[in-house]
This record gives C-alpha cells, sequence and structure tokens, in this order.
C-alpha cells in the first residue's frame, strides 16, 4: 500500500552533479502533474534534481554509476555520517585513498563508502566524478572556503521510501505501461565522462531507438547540437530551446549559457 504523500514539497539535490536541471522543474510538474498515478522514471537519474523537485510517490531511478546509486540507496535507508568531514587538503587525500581502497577491495557497496562518496562530492574539484581506467576515483581536492555538510539524511527515509534505485545501463530497465519518463542522458559534447564508460553518440542513437518502443509519455532533455535536433526530430518528439547557465566545467572559459533542447513524445498536450 502507497502512502500519497504531499506533492507540494520539494526538495534540493543532495549532489553537486554535472547537467543538473533544477530549472526544468517547473516545466515537469506541470506536465507531470496530470500523470501523478505513474511511476516517475529516470534512466539518467544523476544528481537527481529531478525527481527531489517533483517528488513523486513511486519512483524508478536508474544511473550506470554504481557509487552514486550506492550513496542513494544509503540515502534511502536514513543515512548517519559519522566521517569527521574536513575542509583539508590532508583529511581530503586521506579519505580519498580510504574509498580507493574499498573499491580495490570490491567493498564500495558499504556504508562507509556512501559516506566517503558524499564528502568527496563536496570537496573535490568543482563536484565531478571521475575515475581512472581502473575505476579509482582521481579528482583533486576543491578550493571552496566554507562547505556545508550534512550529517543526517534520516528524512529521506520517508520521501524515498516507494523510490526504487537501480544501477544498470538504461536498455535493461524493465518498464511497464503506467511509467513516465524523464530521460537526461550525458550531454551530447566532448565532456561526457561521468564515470568509466563514456556515452557515445552511437549511445544517443541508441537510446532514440529503445525510447521509441515504449508508447510512455517521455521527456527528454539534450544539449542542442544541430545532431541531436535532427535525431530528435527525426524520432518525432515535440521539441523546445532553452538556454540555460552551466555551472560545472573544469575550464572557465566554458561556462556560460548552453542551449538546451527538451524534447516531448506521447503526451497530449505541451505547456
Ligand atoms: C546529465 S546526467 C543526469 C543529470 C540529472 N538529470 C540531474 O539533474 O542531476 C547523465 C547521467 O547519466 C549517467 N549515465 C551515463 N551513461 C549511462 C548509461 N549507459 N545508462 C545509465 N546511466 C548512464 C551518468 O552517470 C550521469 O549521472
Amino acid at each position: 500500500m502507497i502512502n500519497l504523500k504531499n506533492s507540494e514539497n520539494s526538495y534540493k539535490p543532495l549532489l553537486k552533479w554535472a547537467g543538473g536541471k533544477r530549472w526544468l522543474v517547473p516545466i515537469i510538474k506541470n506536465i507531470y502533474v496530470n500523470y501523478r498515478n505513474y511511476r516517475f522514471v529516470e534512466p539518467f537519474c544523476g544528481g537527481l534534481s529531478i525527481t527531489l523537485g517533483i517528488n513523486p510517490d513511486i519512483a524508478l531511478l536508474n544511473d550506470i554509476n554504481k557509487h552514486l546509486i550506492n550513496f542513494y540507496n544509503y540515502v534511502k535507508n536514513g543515512l548517519i555520517i559519522n566521517l569527521n568531514m574536513r575542509n583539508d587538503k590532508d583529511t581530503y587525500y586521506n579519505y580519498r585513498d580510504r574509498f580507493n581502497g574499498l573499491i580495490k577491495n570490491n567493498n564500495d557497496n558499504t556504508g562507509e563508502a556512501a559516506q566517503l562518496f558524499y564528502y568527496l562530492n563536496h570537496t573535490d574539484y568543482n563536484g565531478l566524478c571521475r575515475f581512472n581506467s581502473s575505476g579509482l576515483f582521481n579528482v583533486p581536492c576543491g578550493k571552496y572556503k566554507n562547505i556545508n555538510y550534512k550529517y543526517d539524511f534520516s528524512e529521506y527515509k520517508d520521501i524515498m521510501k516507494d523510490w526504487e534505485f537501480v544501477n544498470k545501463d538504461f536498455s535493461e530497465l524493465n518498464l511497464n505501461h503506467n511509467d513516465f519518463l524523464y530521460v537526461d542522458p550525458p550531454y551530447d559534447v566532448e565532456f561526457t565522462k561521468y564515470s568509466k564508460e563514456d556515452f557515445s553518440w552511437d549511445d544517443q542513437v541508441r537510446l532514440i531507438k529503445w525510447l521509441n518502443n515504449l508508447k510512455n509519455p517521455i521527456i527528454i532533455s539534450n544539449q542542442a547540437t544541430p545532431r541531436i535536433i535532427e535525431l530528435y526530430k527525426q524520432y518525432n518528439y515535440k521539441i523546445e530551446f532553452k538556454d540555460v547557465p552551466r555551472f560545472i566545467n573544469s575550464d572557465k572559459n566554458k561556462r556560460g549559457n548552453v542551449k538546451e533542447i527538451i524534447g516531448i513524445k506521447n503526451i497530449e498536450w505541451f505547456l
């Protein structure tokens, strides 16, 4: 039995994450309000900004990054962080070594790994999440003056009660006819290294073909490159464009506005 929540409540992302989409929350909320009894599905949940912003009753949330999903699974169980989180280099590199030790020993699905992942995400350079070819976390320490660390995630036990977190390639998800999809793949640009695996142009096409087999309501977003615009048009998405600020980029010159595309399919009306 699912308890319906107060859908007015909206929550902020718990992590810094490249490609965060908080600006899209009001737009998706406006549409999803008509599908409130549908399961909210994110095949690329990342920083979870949309699901936390929408706060659906039931959700299926997937990402290929296993450390991210491990963290959310502990948050869902009311994670309490008992690490001494300090914004200094010695602590950072010590905890980064400890996290990589857990990865090497296949202990990266533990509560300790979830705590370290949260600490590294908040303390590292630009909130990046990057691994070397052996799967070890290799982002240097950030340069923040102050960091507001959160220690107690117990309120999320209730918020995430009926949210399922999974760690797969998007194409392995089991969907049903009552699913509403928000699809936010890595941008079609040079910076697509979110985890060990890259998301290539072939993956962008593979995704659109996979979605094409579904009759579910779908909202997709991406960077509006000419080939993405053409692809989404070819597969009959209704499209809109929006200029949005980009915050995470290691190259200061590449910060600035990005033209985003929003594609909508199998939804009767649009905005
Ligand atoms: C643009 S981000 C999603 C950002 C998210 N919407 C937010 O607001 O924070 C894309 C995500 O796709 C994930 N990803 C990359 N390749 C994937 C794949 N083949 N299957 C599932 N997830 C994948 C990355 O780990 C990354 O978290």
